[in-house]
C-alpha cells in the first residue's frame, strides 16, 4: 500500500501539470497583430468590405464574434483563415503565413483574439488595422 502512494501522487501531479499547461497558454497579442494585419486585413482591403479596425467592435463583441466563428456573414469561418492548411496555401505569397506556418491553430486564434480585444473600442489600446 505504502509504495502506491508516491505513484498516485506522481500521476496526479502529471495530470495537474497537463491541465495547467493546456489552459495556461499565454496569448501573444503581438503575433496576433502581425497575423491580423498581414493576412486578415490584406484580404479585407482587397474586398468591398475594406479594412476592419479592431476598434470597430467592443471587447464583448469580439469575444462573441470569435466564439460564434461565423465569418463573412456566416458564409465561412474565422478558424478556416487561421488554420495551418490556409497558411500553407498562401505562404508562398504571404510572409506572416510562412513565418507562423507551424503554430498550432488554437494558439494563433488565441493570439488574434488577444490582439482584437486589446485593440477593441473599449480595450486597453484601441487599434486600427494597419
Ligand atoms: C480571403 C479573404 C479574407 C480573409 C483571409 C479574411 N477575411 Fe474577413 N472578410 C472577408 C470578406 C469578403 C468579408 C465581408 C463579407 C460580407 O460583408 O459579406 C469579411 C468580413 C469580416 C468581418 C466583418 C464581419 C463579418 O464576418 O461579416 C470580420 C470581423 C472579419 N472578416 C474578420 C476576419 C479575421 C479575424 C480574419 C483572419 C483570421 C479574416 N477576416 C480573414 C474576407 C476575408
Amino acid at each position: 500500500m505504502k509504495s502506491a502512494k508516491p505513484i498516485a501522487a506522481a500521476v496526479l501531479l502529471t495530470l495537474l501539470g497537463a491541465s495547467f499547461s493546456a489552459s495556461a497558454y499565454d496569448a501573444d497579442w503581438k503575433r496576433g497583430r502581425i497575423y491580423y494585419r498581414s493576412v486578415c486585413t490584406s484580404c479585407h482591403v482587397a474586398m468591398p468590405v475594406g479594412s476592419i479596425n479592431p476598434s470597430a467592435k467592443t471587447m464583448a463583441e469580439w469575444s462573441s464574434y470569435i466564439q460564434a466563428d461565423k465569418h463573412a456573414k456566416g458564409k465561412d469561418t474565422v478558424k478556416q483563415y487561421v488554420s495551418k492548411s490556409y497558411r500553407a496555401s498562401i505562404k508562398s505569397a504571404n510572409k506572416a503565413a510562412e513565418k507562423f506556418a507551424e503554430v498550432p491553430d488554437q494558439e494563433l486564434l488565441d493570439d488574434i483574439k488577444a490582439f482584437l480585444i486589446k485593440g477593441a473600442k473599449d480595450g486597453e489600446a484601441p487599434a486600427s488595422c494597419s
